[in-house]
């Protein structure tokens, strides 16, 4: 499903290395979390996966094709293979729920009756049936985020990318966006998330790949080890849900639980 080989990504405006040489594969059908501290190279990653940015040197394959071969004209079709999520939504305001997902699968030239029979099967999967005709403004941060994740699922891509998909939101939102990202998991997508909800990492037991300093340090099943998890919980935007606090509350936690 995806394979970096060699990969590196030089930014040619400031000369920041956001992948140094990467070697990974993700195979069909995986749940992974990439992980690591502010600036590792985790949305670099995304970016080049769903060819934002492009590679320097090496090679990156997604679903068979090499995409550093990609001519430009060739982008929208690969686009229509991955699903995409980000921290902050990205829902067209003046659009409502339905339309917000109908309008991935009319830039598809997908026919009205299959949208008509699609939208309403996606809504239902992320739980918002009821929400369809409202407005992003009068959504939750986590509707917005199910929304989101059913425009990205719509066109039912073979492999979906999140990057921090729960960064805006409370703890328990952020459980349950994990859980639909776990439910499109179960349906045969494979799923690729870039987070700093080290507790809901630790929680799910996945495969973790951790970056640092552009590269892969680690690549393993079943969350983090302890010291990590103190240092993730460090890292910038994480701060605000995920953050320092009850680390430096004077005594400590409460043992008795
Ligand atoms: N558009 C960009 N232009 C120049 N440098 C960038 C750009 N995006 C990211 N970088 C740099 O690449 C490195 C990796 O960043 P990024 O992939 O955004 O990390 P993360 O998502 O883990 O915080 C950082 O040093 C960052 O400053
Ligand atoms: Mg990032």
């Amino acid at each position: 499903m995806l394979e970096l080989i060699n990969a590196t990504k030089i930014y040619t405006d400031n000369g920041a290395v956001g992948l140094q040489n990467v070697d990974l594969f993700v195979d069909a059908g995986e749940f992974a979390f990439v992980c690591g501290h502010s600036g590792s190279g985790k949305t670099t990653l995304i970016k080049l996966i769903f060819c934002e940015e492009r590679l320097t040197s090496g090679h990156l394959f997604v679903d068979g094709v090499d995409i550093t071969k990609l001519r430009k004209k060739e982008i929208p079709y690969l686009r229509r293979r991955v699903g995409v999520v980000f921290q902050d939504f990205r829902l067209l305001p003046n659009k409502t729920v339905y339309e917000n997902i109908a309008f991935a699968m009319e830039v598809v030239e997908a026919s009205y009756r299959d949208i008509r029979r699609e939208v309403p099967k996606v809504l239902s999967m992320v739980g918002l049936t009821a929400k369809a005709k409202s407005y992003p403004k009068q959504l939750s941060g986590g509707e917005r985020q199910r929304t989101a994740l059913a425009r990205a699922i719509v066109n039912k891509p073979p492999f979906l990318v999140a990057d921090e998909p729960t960064g805006n939101l409370d703890p328990d939102t952020a459980w349950e966006i994990m859980q639909v990202l776990e439910d499109i998991n179960a349906i045969g997508t494979t799923v690729l998330v870039a987070t700093h909800a080290w507790d809901i990492v630790d929680n799910m037991q996945k495969r973790v790949i951790k970056f640092e300093n552009a590269r892969i340090v680690r690549d393993d099943e079943g969350g983090y080890a302890d010291e990590e998890l103190y240092e993730c919980s460090t890292d910038d935007d994480s701060h605000e849900y995920y953050g320092t606090d009850d680390f430096e509350d004077e005594g400590g936690y409460d043992d008795e639980d």
